[in-house]
């Protein structure tokens, strides 16, 4: 008999490795991959794009369940369309990354994207690897493993720079200027009041700044293992 899905929760700040981490879990373990923080940039850019006021929470949540939004979870080749055009270029801009707090801190929003998440796990079949930040606690909390990273600002400031085009990771402007940008984010994240970013009580917490991705990889599949083989 086939082994059940297994359903993997992995949340923590930006920075961390989230994505990078697991999508290697999900290509390693044979898993579907799902980035959520992919779908509420997604949402944002709609926002943009059709003329709405991101800091007006009325207007964003009457618009709420205008954009369709399309996840393809391939972690070798995730993609990512609103209203068929794809979006993966667009959601990644400094226009969207600092308008998504405010978006996603629109219930009307999350009640949406979350039925999705929920609805896109529970068809895969094999299982899935979720990214965000409220995986382990709303969107999924019967989990077989719930992951929480974390990593220093520096070590994440770092990290971002070296994925953003044009930017010198070394540069220590550069990097205070990255470094405050992704705190103030956080905070948002951590601080609005529709299911924050925060560590569910069973996660398990892996401080990533002092593990290359290999090492992180290693634990993750490591315990998704020994979850399997315990149930
Ligand atoms: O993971 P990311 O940086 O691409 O996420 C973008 C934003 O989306 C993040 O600042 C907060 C929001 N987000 C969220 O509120 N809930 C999630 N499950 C995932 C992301």
């Amino acid at each position: 008999t086939a082994p059940a899905a297994v359903i993997v929760g992995i949340d923590g700040p930006s920075g961390t490795g989230k994505s990078s981490t697991s999508k290697a879990v999900a290509a390693k373990l044979g898993l579907r991959y799902l980035d959520t923080g992919a779908q509420y940039r997604a949402i944002t850019w709609w926002m943009l794009s059709n003329g709405i006021d991101v800091e007006d929470a009325a207007a964003v949540a009457a618009a709420a369940g205008k954009p369709e939004i399309v996840s393809g979870t391939d972690p070798s080749a995730p993609t990512i369309t609103v209203d068929g055009a794809d979006a993966a270029g667009p959601i990644r801009t400094q226009e969207v990354t600092s308008a998504v707090s405010a978006v996603s801190a629109v219930p009307e929003v999350r009640t949406r994207l979350t039925e999705l998440q929920r609805s896109i796990a529970a068809a895969a079949p094999q299982g899935i690897v979720v990214e965000g930040r409220d995986i382990g606690t709303t969107v999924l909390p019967d989990a077989d493993l719930k992951i929480f990273l974390t990593a220093s600002p520096e070590a994440r400031a770092a990290r971002r720079n070296g994925e953003l085009k044009g930017k010198n990771a070394q540069d220590p402007a550069d990097l205070a200027a990255t470094r405050a940008a992704l705190v103030k984010r956080d905070a948002a994240d951590s601080g609005r009041k529709t299911s924050p970013l925060a560590k569910a009580a069973d996660a398990v917490e892996v401080d990533t700044t002092d593990l290359t991705l290999e090492q992180v990889v290693e634990c993750v599949v490591t315990l998704v293992e020994s979850r399997r083989s315990a149930a």
